[in-house]
């Protein structure tokens, strides 16, 4: 196969009988309403692009996620008379699916491990993370009897055992991070930059296992970082933050087996590709970018919020969780310096409060914005987590803990904010035991992740005691009943006494299977 890199998590894979695209993000407005761009950028490469998929053969697009730097609109409508097919993951909610069909695409929905075969030879296998607010997949794209394995930002880690027996050709994987916290959190520099290097760390250690596990031929950093240039410079170039660079991440990946590739958008894996990682914009860069570019957030006016409309969308989800029950959980508090509004879940109430007179709650989580900010949570035609990617609110809690249902409702839509608690109460009960490397002991735990549903059978537990999920790294304590360090949860492990031998390579035994 041909594989040319068209910027972020944009792939062209041109086979003999099928071409594949996926992910297209070329537009010049960013993401996340103008905070994202594509580092290197690549909107002036949308019209080469347009010509090769102008081809004879059929060509197949692959949508990943529904988040903006994946999905973007204006990059699809244009495309869409070029495409033949488009395949979306069959997520329980139905957003990706019903905005690809309104752009006009003859859209096929996959579920979780099935493939679609486009001729005899040619498919594209899809995984599948569908919990809480997490939508995200991974495609394994077979042409020309060679293995692409998209994974972008998918952490889908601990499901990757099965491609370590297939002879994988490329593997395209995020090695940066892509979220709020702690950017946007009040605290020390100091705690942000200890955060974000932990992150970083946890983050970097997942895809240096799973490039030891797969042996792909070539790795290929990819679907990220983005870069800022309207949000504070250190931001983009990635200074004690997640966003690092390629030029951050290759010591602590390099691989012996594997080959680094570091495209440039436009650039085609030949015999001499690129070998130099690529390092962030500099201040000049981003000078440009700002002279060139329209930020949108800043076209919106602090005018345009509408204090009655964004009672309504919260009341709309505060509705829709009603009779749920999921225990206490922190106050929520929406701020625009005078005024707010305090959201109970666990009382299903809303309520306007004025901040000159409001006593504040012991345990609450504050989103401070504009006017601006909270009058695009106002409008029901934008996401709630495409908006807290915009990354322009500020956020303090307290306890400094995260809170699973308290995310779900600031990260969800009011179409699967339901489904995002109902899967995350049915996480099954299963337990296993896995052995403590600290003190040589057997610990009986819950087999599956308390944030996502993670296997936690091929968890690592690290030399202090600590069960590693392999999906977003949580810490679980395992000598205090498996008390998280990350967020509140638990898996409840419990010291046993009896002796056990673990089959080898297993790091744990599936006590539902034995018993
Ligand atoms: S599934 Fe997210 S940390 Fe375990």
């Amino acid at each position: 196969m041909k594989v040319t890199f068209y910027g972020h998590n944009c792939f062209l894979l041109e086979g003999n009988n099928a071409v594949f695209i996926t992910d297209p993000w070329l537009t010049d407005k960013g993401a996340f309403f103008g905070s994202w761009y594509q580092w290197p950028v690549n909107h002036h490469l949308k019209d080469s692009l347009i010509e090769k998929l102008s081809t004879n053969i059929e060509t197949i697009l692959y949508i990943s996620h529904e988040h903006q730097d994946h999905f973007d609109r204006e990059t699809l409508k244009d495309i869409q008379p070029y495409i033949n097919k488009c395949i979306v993951p069959d997520y329980a909610d139905k957003f990706l699916y019903n905005e690809m069909l309104a752009l006009g695409y003859e859209v096929i929905e996959l579920s979780d491990q099935s493939k679609h075969y486009f001729n005899k030879d040619d498919y594209l296998e899809l995984m599948i993370v569908d919990t809480g607010v997490n939508h995200d997949s991974a495609a394994l794209i077979h042409i020309n009897r060679e293995f692409f394995f998209n994974q972008n930002d998918c952490k889908i880690f601990d499901r990757l055992a099965y491609l370590a027996d297939l002879d994988i050709n490329y593997y395209a994987v995020q090695f940066s991070g892509a979220t709020w916290h702690p950017i946007c959190y009040q605290m020390a520099d100091y705690q942000k930059a200890s955060i974000s290097k932990k992150k970083v760390m946890a983050k970097l250690a997942a895809v240096r296992n799973a490039i030891k596990l797969i042996k792909p031929k070539y790795y290929l950093p990819s679907a990220g970082p983005a870069i800022f240039p309207f949000l504070e410079e250190s931001l983009s170039f990635g200074i004690d933050s997640i966003f690092i660079h390629q030029s951050d991440m290759e010591t602590y990946l390099k691989s012996a087996e594997t080959e680094f590739v570091y495209l440039k958008p436009g650039e085609q894996i030949l015999n001499n590709y690129t070998t130099v990682p690529i390092g962030p914009p500099t201040a000049a860069d981003l000078k440009v970018m700002k002279r060139e570019f329209l930020c949108e957030f800043e076209t919106i006016s602090d005018d345009d919020f509408n204090i009655n409309n964004l009672v309504n969308e919260v009341c709309k989800r505060v509705e829709s969780i009603k009779e749920i029950k999921f225990g206490t959980c922190p106050i929520i508090i929406f701020d625009w310096k005078d005024k707010g509004l305090e959201i109970d879940l666990t009382k299903g109430t809303v309520d306007i409060v004025d901040f000159s007179t409001y006593e504040m709650p012991s345990s609450f989580m504050k989103i401070s914005g504009s006017k601006a900010y909270f009058s695009l949570m106002s409008n029901p035609s934008y996401r709630w987590q495409d908006i807290a990617l915009s990354l322009r609110a500020s956020v303090q809690r307290k306890p400094d803990m995260l809170n699973t249902f308290v995310n779900i409702f600031l990260f969800s839509d009011p179409s699967n904010i339901r489904s995002g608690f109902t899967t995350t109460l049915d996480v099954k009960d299963d337990r296993i035991v896995v052995i403590n490397p600290k003190n040589g002991k057997n610990y009986e735990i819950n087999r599956y992740c308390p944030h996502n549903g993670a296997d936690l059978k091929d968890a690592t537990v690290d030399k202090e005691g600590n069960l590693i999920c392999p999906r977003h790294s949580w810490l679980f304590d395992l000598e205090n009943e498996g008390r998280c360090l990350t967020a509140e949860a638990s898996l409840y492990s419990k010291e046993i006494v009896e002796t056990i031998t673990l089959c080898d390579n297993l790091s744990a035994r599936l006590l539902t299977q034995d018993k």
